[in-house]
């Protein structure tokens, strides 16, 4: 393996930066040269790519983001795309490839694997939805957001006695939000994987208020159906009976951004260097991911649709810390 590429896909996250450094500078200390692929895998099929070396990644451990630009691509997701990555791939000399993703990315990194090119993956994502990682990078770091904004809105909801819907990402997994809403204290937590009718939710707020609560802190997945705006209008329909005013706060891309945390940063440059040896080691076809204390192997074709378990022992905790 004498030269490899690397490119970061989809929805970013922090930690992008510091996996790309990590590949990098690993390939290096085993003599190899690194091209970084721009854009992810539009940037593949347009053949964007520029020549990395140690200094090009220097400064960027504690920087948010991925400074070789990430995207979704259509493209790719079809025959002809997937064929001009492979030409591009080949055109270029490169011997592997390191793809830093979603569950999407990843499935799109099996799909050139299948066709015979040396791809390893490396699970980044804020919603934790890929199989084969406890944790994939980016996550802790936007927990921390979610607890920062958590933590200031109940200042505020506290004065006021407010209810505040605050939503958060995950797209189909309600992690953030179950993990989000445990650690930031809140009164309830509403996810796609437990079905929570809205009689229950106005029901909830009405308990916070006669156990004498100063504000309800709903945490809601935006998985969660029939959605955090619905919840709102039936809540505001019914404020006389509830106690609380009620407020909405969707957090949005701001989890996305941001300094990666410790955390985060660890990760990224074990997983990124991890996926180098596997390539130097001639063993690609996998995601390498963080299973307890330990870096592990899950075949490409497994990882993506892997479903990971919602941790519902977690979650009845969280019902009786809401009391
Ligand atoms: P994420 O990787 O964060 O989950 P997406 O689901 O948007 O983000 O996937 C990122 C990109 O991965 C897509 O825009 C597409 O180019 C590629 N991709 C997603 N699904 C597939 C698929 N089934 N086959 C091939 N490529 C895919
Ligand atoms: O997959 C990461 C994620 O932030 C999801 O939580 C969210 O549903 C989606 O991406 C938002 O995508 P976009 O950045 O394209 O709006």
């Amino acid at each position: 393996m004498k030269r490899i590429g690397v490119l970061t896909s989809g929805g970013d996250g922090p930690g992008l930066n510091p996996c790309i450094r990590a590949v990098t500078r690993t390939a290096i200390s085993y003599g190899m040269e690194v091209l970084g692929i721009e854009r992810g895998y539009a940037g593949l099929i347009g053949n964007d790519v520029i020549p990395l070396n140690a200094r090009a990644v220097g400064g960027i451990i504690g920087r948010g983001g991925t400074f070789l630009g990430t995207s979704r691509s259509p493209e790719f997701k079809t025959l002809h795309g997937q064929r001009e990555a492979l030409r591009n791939l080949n055109r270029n000399n490169l011997d592997g490839l390191v793809v830093i993703g979603g569950n999407g990315s990843l499935t799109g990194a099996a799909a050139l694997y299948e066709q015979g090119f040396p791809v390893v993956g490396v699970p980044a994502t804020i919603d934790n939805d890929v199989g084969g990682t406890d944790i994939a990078i980016g996550v802790d770091t936007a927990l921390n957001t979610i607890l920062d904004a958590i933590d200031k809105i109940k200042d505020t909801a506290s004065s006021h006695q407010r209810a505040f819907l605050i939503e958060v990402m995950g797209r189909d997994s309600g992690y953030l939000a179950l993990m989000g809403g445990v650690a930031g204290g809140a009164e309830l937590i509403l996810v796609p994987e437990v079905e929570t009718p809205l009689e229950a939710v106005a029901q909830g707020l009405v308990n916070a208020y006669i156990r004498g609560k100063a504000h309800c802190i709903v945490v809601v997945a935006e998985g969660y159906k029939p959605g955090t705006q619905a919840i709102a209008a039936y809540l505001k329909e019914r404020k006389e009976e509830l106690g609380f005013g009620v407020r909405v706060t969707v957090l949005g891309h701001v989890q996305r951004g941001g300094a990666p945390s410790a955390f985060d940063r660890l990760l990224a440059t074990r997983l990124g260097a991890a996926a180098v040896i596997e390539l130097k080691e001639g063993r690609a076809g996998n995601v390498v991911g963080l299973v307890g204390s330990e870096i592990k192997l899950t075949p490409l074709a497994e990882a993506p649709s892997k479903p990971k378990r919602f941790d519902m022992n977690l979650y009845k905790l969280a019902k009786i810390m809401e009391k």
